[in-house]
């Protein structure tokens, strides 16, 4: 797998060979010479062929770790990312679960998998939330995901341009404490540089952020203003290079207290801002 281009080739090869064993990995170290044959190896052999052509590890398995929990995947939604776990830790800073007297709604624009707000709803186990997403499939696999998570009666899911769908009359009175997005935010002249297993594989309405990167993030920022309850929090995505940027967006936009949060290696990644208390 080295040879092509795959940068963690153990790591890799032994996930597939514990799915195709039907074990968790540490079940490889604890009997390592147990022979690899017959419908095993055939499957194996088959997760090798497709990770060779730079299909994502999570696509082969059909599944991803994110928060506390495991996430269906399907070539049809972005993998969930470890940096975006930092999404949830925001809203769980200025909502402590433990805190809450009064059941939260939640919004999130661009669900995708659902592992952002299926890790939320679970955190807050009164919660309602709504989840939009342009793509019908993507939002199938997040019906499904919320539903494993046991919150699927708690949750709406739409399909539609970011706030466009609840401009109906079952949704339009609707104010949320919480809203969240991981929009796509990588300029589209950049996407052809990315890693086969980006560029190739995952879906580009989850990654086209435009000609500047900021398209989806400008629109979103515009609109949500007003689907805000007083005092509720905006926590966005954004790439390493977009902190001002998306903080000016937020704050022209009228929100307040906007901040950047930096990931591990000290990267801006989230933008939070609130509405006023009036
Ligand atoms: C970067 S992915 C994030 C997925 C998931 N929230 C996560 O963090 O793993 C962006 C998502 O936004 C959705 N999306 C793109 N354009 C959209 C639009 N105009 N309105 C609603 N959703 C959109 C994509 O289909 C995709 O699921």
């Amino acid at each position: 797998m080295q040879q092509r281009g795959i940068d963690t080739p153990r790591l890799d090869s032994d996930l597939l060979l514990a799915d195709a064993l039907g074990l968790e990995r540490l079940g490889l170290f604890l009997d390592p010479n147990r022979p690899v044959v017959g419908a095993e190896l055939a499957l194996f052999k088959q997760h090798l062929q497709r990770r060779a052509r730079r299909e994502p590890v999570a696509y082969i398995l059909g599944q991803r770790s994110f928060w506390r929990h495991a996430f269906v995947v399907t070539p049809a939604v972005l993998v969930p990312r470890p940096e975006t776990e930092l999404l949830v830790e925001a809203v769980l800073e200025a909502f402590p679960p433990n805190e809450q007297t009064a059941p939260l709604d939640m919004l999130e624009l661009g669900i995708g998998s659902g592992a952002v707000l299926g890790s939320l709803l679970v955190e807050y186990p009164t919660a309602l939330g709504v989840g939009v997403d342009v793509s019908a499939a993507a939002l199938a696999v997040a019906e499904q995901n919320i539903r494993q998570l046991g919150c699927g009666e708690r949750v709406t899911l739409l399909q539609g341009d970011w706030v466009e769908p609840l401009r109906t009359p079952a949704q339009a009175a609707r104010r949320f404490q919480i809203i969240v997005a991981n929009p796509p935010y990588i300029a589209s002249a950049e996407l052809a540089q990315l890693e086969p297993e980006v560029a190739v594989w995952e879906p580009r309405q989850a990654l086209d952020g435009g000609v500047d990167g900021l398209t989806a993030l400008r629109q979103i920022a515009g609109e949500v203003v007003p689907w805000l309850a007083p005092g509720g929090l905006v926590a966005l995505e954004i790439g390493a290079t977009q902190g001002d940027a998306v903080a000016e967006l937020l704050t022209a936009a009228g929100l307040r207290e906007v901040t950047l949060r930096l990931d591990y290696g000290r990267r801006p990644r989230v933008v939070c801002g609130y509405r006023g208390m009036a």
